[in-house]
């Protein structure tokens, strides 16, 4: 909790046709990570990028690559994803299989340790929190989806700062201190919220990609988060 900010610019919002000269355009306005959306039309309606485009980001990007997994049964794809070496995997708590969720997700974990990749679990606004009593202590991130996925451009869900203190309360009971995302309407007023109570890496797709200056965004993005962390105390 209260860890340092990183900005992570969602590639879904950039222009596909570009896609190496948007990469490096978040390296140079001074991203942390590169925000990759695996979207496979049955979790969500939408149909974005798979695992051939993530091996060709691996190859240009010297960012480190934060791959969302917004796919069904994800322990059957998750090592192909991993074949790419993503420094970040994370996959969706509804996605798994509802009669053992607990065991699945450790099998998860345990591939992503095994390639040496940090292990996410994602949360859809409506999904409680509790959940992850269970596994908080093993995940390297929690995600707080701050929107429904499935697509960019929505509007932050004002609970979601809430279920942010809710993540890094159950994580503080177990003695645990996961990184915690939030991905879903960012601007450097929605940011506020959540860096306040306790949130450290921010995903932006338009907010980032469609602002006049992204090298500022991305600034002021980072500030209005610290701010927020300054006044809880770090
Ligand atoms: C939504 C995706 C987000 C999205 C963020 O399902 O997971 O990463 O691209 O885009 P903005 O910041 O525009 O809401
Ligand atoms: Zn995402």
């Amino acid at each position: 909790m209260f860890d340092r900010i990183r900005i992570s610019p969602s590639i879904l919002s950039s222009d596909f046709m570009n896609l190496e000269k948007e990469v490096a355009s978040c390296e140079a306005a001074g991203a942390d990570w590169l925000h990759v959306d695996v979207m496979d039309g049955h979790f969500v309606p939408n149909l974005t990028i798979g695992v051939p485009v993530e091996a060709q980001l691996k190859k240009i990007a010297h960012l480190p690559l934060d791959v969302h997994l917004m796919i069904s049964n994800p322990l059957v794809q998750l090592p192909w994803f991993l074949e790419c070496e993503p420094d970040v995997a994370t996959i969706h708590w509804e996605a798994l299989d509802a009669t053992d969720p607990d065991s699945q997700a450790r099998e998860a974990i345990r591939l992503m340790h095994e390639a040496g990749t940090r292990a996410g679990i994602a949360l859809k606004p409506d999904t409680p929190v509790d959940c992850l009593r269970e596994t908080i202590a093993q995940w390297d991130m929690v995600l707080v989806m701050s929107v429904f996925p499935g697509f960019s451009g929505q509007s932050y869900l004002p609970e979601s700062a809430d279920r942010v203190g809710e993540v890094a309360r159950l994580a503080e009971e177990a003695g645990a201190a996961p990184l915690i995302q939030v991905d879903g309407g960012m601007n450097a007023q929605t940011v506020r919220f959540v860096a306040a109570r306790g949130a450290d890496v921010i995903v932006v797709g338009n907010g980032f990609f469609k602002a006049p200056d992204r090298a500022e965004a991305a600034k002021s993005i980072r500030a209005a988060a610290e701010a927020a962390q300054d006044v809880r105390g770090r």
